[in-house]
């Protein structure tokens, strides 16, 4: 399979799409639809295919990622502050078995204390935090040597 035809959802979580108003020092001054351009570059010059979902709604993610069983080979997931408590998201991830990369923009580990915690580190291939919107680079960097290593 060229590395083209995975199918790579990037799922953006609660009060990401805020990016651009939020605290700049800690998040950038970056939209989320200026960040998804950004995302789908990197995308095209890995030779990978992205979509793209926010929501502010736990169900919803939860559904979603439900169906990504039949309709993606990888996912990037920022789960925003579900990272920090949400069981039933990391319960639907372990259901959707697809390798994942956790990314966050900020460094969750050197924040406050209750940010330190992800509840889905341990399913995750790789977790990325703390290099801005580069750290998506980063992530489907990780996604396609875990895909290509799968297949061989
Ligand atoms: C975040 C970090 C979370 O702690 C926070 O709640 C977010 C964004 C990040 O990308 O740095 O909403 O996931």
């Amino acid at each position: 399979m060229a590395d083209a035809s995975y199918r790579i959802e990037v799922l953006h979580g609660v009060n990401l799409n805020m990016l651009g108003y939020r605290d700049p020092a800690i998040y950038g001054t970056m939209t989320l639809p200026e960040l998804q351009v950004r995302i789908e570059e990197f995308a095209v010059e890995l030779g990978l295919r992205v979509r793209f979902s926010q929501t502010n709604f736990e169900g919803e993610l939860i559904e979603h990622l439900h169906r990504l069983r039949e309709e993606a080979d990888g996912i990037v997931l920022n789960p925003g502050a579900w990272t920090h408590y949400a069981w039933a998201i990391r319960d639907a991830l372990e259901i959707a078995a697809l390798p994942t990369v956790e990314v966050h923009l900020s460094d969750i580990k050197h924040r406050e204390p209750w940010r330190r915690v992800s509840v889905i580190e341990d399913l995750c291939v790789a977790s990325v935090t703390g290099q801005g919107p580069d750290g998506y680079r980063v992530a489907l960097e990780h996604l396609r040597t875990a895909l290509q290593q799968a297949r061989r």
